[in-house]
């Protein structure tokens, strides 16, 4: 018998756990009703995802022009899609190609209803074949920049009117269209696309994908396309998601009880400024500190929830308490664990002190919800609610009702949504910061002293990226103590002190990084301050290891 695989990761069994069967949809209807009757009509497009890498960006781009795009399965019945009323209909691309047996189809219904409809690679493929073009596989596969030339005379006037003639484009294809369908015309060409661009006025297919960086103009491209072609309102904004919400909260919490687990992230911040404003002291956040937060967290979630929000703050310093725990301890998933479970104690006890509640909040966003409700037809529709998600794992037997206002939000959208409502920058900004905090920065074990070092040599980390403005260039940056002593020289003496490592990475998701190009003058300016003003470090190293192979945090 062969020893078990290790490295496979056990695939996660729907039908287990915490599944609750919800209607994506439906809740997007109730949120459209609830801004309409606050005076916010908003305007739908339904972007149907054929399994593109991009399908979700093509969503946060529509959402950034302000329509509310929602992500739906590719043949999702008309039934549940006219629900949402949509003004438009967006194509995502795909890996298959269309003439291969068992490709995704079009659905009838986006002919039949005849909607502003816009095909993106696939998709437009898609639409060449449905109205009786032809799609073949190119001489060329094409991958990376091309140079659009457009046509912004007739039909591509709406799509491309106002911008210049030759556009720098993203492509990612092996088939193109051989042969215009009846009724179309070609809108733009590239080398080795010669129709990269195709509409009929009321349809519209592009070769290249518009929602990613790399095509200069690709808002604006979509936008027209939402706009001119589709003629929606821009109406969607944090704004109207606020006063939506907030109708929502309200209607949905009565005057029940609700219980928040604050970590400081972004998320959980930024639902308890929005709940506060709905039920004002109904809400009790609480904020456990467990003795591992970066310098000046737990002072900054504080101040902001106690004297700026004016809640019912629940704070608890169970510092010593996780520490204890963590004595002896050195392996990084049997800190997770300790950790984990600790805090379920505090937090079951503040809870039972402060309660009874009803609702527990929690900042689960549209990604996660998608991830599952928009996956291929003979997939359920069933949602995998990370129940624990944000306050690191509770009890099975706490009976709440859950309270998830971001559930159709993206992350940017929630930073918005926490500008208007006046969630400090600093928190509003943060990058992501694991629930374990600085005890998987720091190998070994933990202590008070190694904690102290840590901090340190991190708030240089930050303030050095931040004041270079790379913070903008980066998805997390900061300090990792190894459990190293080396040999170093400061003035006539020897020292034998501890080495820190700096981790700067690029990453859009954390599934992949890359380690972070850093100007050498800002890695020059961490290395000296940290060894000069943290007495303990002697030297700092850079970590330029991606992920894979390395993951984003040393344990
Ligand atoms: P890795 O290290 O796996 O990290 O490349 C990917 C992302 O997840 C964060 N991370 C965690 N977040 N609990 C969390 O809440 C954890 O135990 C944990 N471990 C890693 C990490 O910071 C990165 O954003």
């Amino acid at each position: 018998m062969s020893a078990p695989d290790t490295t496979t990761p056990t695939p996660i069994d729907p039908t287990e756990g915490d599944v609750v069967d919800v209607d994506v949809i439906d809740e997007s209807v109730q949120l459209l009703e609830d801004a309409a009757d606050s005076d916010h009509q908003v305007d739908t497009a339904v972007i149907l995802d054929f399994g593109s890498q991009y399908s979700q960006l093509i969503t946060r781009r529509v959402r950034e022009i302000g329509v509310f795009g929602e992500l739906i399965a590719h043949d999702s019945p008309w039934e549940e899609v006219e629900k949402l009323n949509p003004k438009a209909v967006i194509l995502s691309g795909g890996p298959a190609s269309v003439y291969e047996e068992g490709a995704p189809q079009l659905p009838d219904w986006v002919i039949e209803k005849n909607l502003p409809t816009l095909g993106i690679c696939y998709g437009m493929q898609l639409l060449a074949q449905a109205f009786g073009g032809t799609v073949e596989p190119a001489d060329h596969r094409e991958y990376g920049h091309a140079e659009l030339q457009v046509e912004d005379s007739g039909e591509g006037l709406a799509l491309f009117g106002g911008l210049p003639g030759s556009i720098s484009v993203w492509m990612s294809h092996g088939d193109h269209i051989q042969q215009l369908p009846e009724g179309f015309s070609m809108l733009a060409w590239s080398t080795n696309s010669p129709i990269a661009a195709m509409g009929n006025g009321r349809v519209v297919g592009l070769q290249f994908h518009p929602e990613v960086q790399h095509t200069e103009y690709g808002t604006d491209i979509i936008r027209n396309f939402l706009v001119n072609v589709a003629g929606c309102s821009t109406n969607w904004s944090a704004e109207s998601f606020i006063d939506a919400a907030i109708k929502d909260i309200r209607e949905k919490v009565g005057d029940g009880r609700v219980l928040l687990g604050l970590s400081g992230g972004v998320d959980s911040s930024v639902a308890a400024a929005l709940i506060h404003q709905a039920i004002g002291d109904q809400l009790t956040p609480v904020f456990v500190n467990n003795g591992l937060l970066r310098q000046g967290e737990a002072d900054a979630v504080r101040e902001a929830f106690t004297n700026h929000f004016k809640t019912n703050l629940v704070y608890v310093d169970a510092s010593d308490r996780f520490l204890e725990k963590l004595k002896g301890v050195t392996d990084p998933e049997e800190k997770r664990k300790v950790i984990g479970e600790t805090f379920i104690r505090v937090f079951e006890a503040e809870a039972e002190k402060a309660g009874p509640f009803q609702f527990l909040a929690q900042g689960t966003l549209y990604p996660d919800v998608i991830e599952s409700a928009t996956s291929s037809s003979n997939s359920k529709t069933a949602v995998k609610i990370k129940t624990h998600h944000n306050v690191g794992g509770l009890p099975e037997d706490m009976d709440f009702e859950l309270l998830e206002p971001f559930r159709l939000l993206f992350k940017d959208e929630v930073r918005a949504v926490g500008r208007v409502l006046g969630v400090p920058e600093e928190i509003v900004e943060r990058q992501p910061f694991p629930g374990p905090g600085l005890a998987v920065r720091l190998l070994g074990e933990i202590n008070d002293e190694d904690l102290d070092l840590l901090r340190k040599a991190d708030a240089i980390v930050r303030e050095e990226i931040e004041a270079a403005g790379e913070n903008e260039n980066v998805w997390q940056y900061f300090a990792v103590l190894l459990p190293v002593n080396s040999t170093g020289v400061m003035g006539d003496y020897r020292t034998y002190a501890r080495v820190v490592a700096v981790r700067a990475i690029a990453s859009q998701d954390a599934m992949t990084a890359d380690w972070a190009q850093l100007p050498y003058e800002v890695l020059g300016r961490i290395s000296s301050r940290i060894v000069n003003e943290v007495n303990g470090i002697n030297r700092v190293v850079y970590d330029i290891t991606s992920k894979p192979p390395a993951t984003i945090e040393w344990e």
